[in-house]
């Protein structure tokens, strides 16, 4: 099951109010902050937890802290910059690794213009982040990327998903999961996901 739809009522009505025709750029860019939180939150679910001692107000006391995870965030530029504070500020420590991916849009395939990834790729998780899962070309080529650099455990984080897109990803790389705050009915002749939100970098960087 390597897509996770979250169901969260939270994520639901955020996600409703992304999809408003004339959304203002402020509006957009805080709701997709507010659902990578979120997204971040149920990803992180099954990280593992270790007991230490520490001087409470009241003597030792035992607590919980995650267990050494490291984490890397990779927004695949532009849009996945649109969810990286939302990331951040549910995991602070993470360092960030940045892919930089365009799509032809007569090929609708992925174009790789950069990258700069983070050491110790093999001992990380990565929460690679980008807000449309479309045709999945530039998920499938950063998870081909992360793996060619040791990383063996790779989480996608998406604001919406089109049922092309979760077929592609998982056919190439079943071990990946993918959360999503919705799958949507399909992609168009030109590779927009219907309903969809439209052009998510646009919308993000208040470009057009
Ligand atoms: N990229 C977007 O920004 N929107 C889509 O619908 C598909 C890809």
């Amino acid at each position: 099951m390597p897509v996770i739809e979250v169901r969260h009522p939270l994520v639901r009505h955020k996600v409703g109010l992304l999809r408003e025709k004339d959304i203002s750029t402020k509006k957009f860019r805080e709701l997709t902050n507010e659902i990578a939180r979120l997204l971040a939150y149920e990803s992180t679910a099954d990280f593992p937890l270790e007991a230490i001692e520490i001087d409470c107000w009241s003597g030792p006391a035992q607590i919980e802290q995650i267990a050494g995870r490291k984490v890397t965030v990779v927004p695949i530029l532009r849009a996945g910059i649109g969810m990286l504070d939302g990331v951040l500020d549910m995991v602070p420590n993470a360092k960030v690794s940045v892919v930089g991916l365009s799509r032809n849009h007569e090929t609708l395939q992925p174009e790789h213009y950069f990258e700069r990834f983070v050491g110790h790729l093999d001992e990380r998780t990565a929460l690679i982040v980008d807000p449309m899962l479309a045709t999945a070309g530039s998920m499938i080529a950063t998870v081909d990327l992360l793996k060619r650099r040791g990383c063996n455990d790779i989480r996608a984080l998406v604001l919406v998903a089109a049922p092309e897109g979760i077929k592609a990803l998982n056919a190439a790389h079943p071990d990946v999961r993918c959360w999503t705050a919705a799958i949507d009915s399909h992609l168009d002749e030109n590779g927009y996901i219907i309903p969809g939100l439209g052009d998510a970098g646009d919308k993000i960087f208040g470009t057009k």
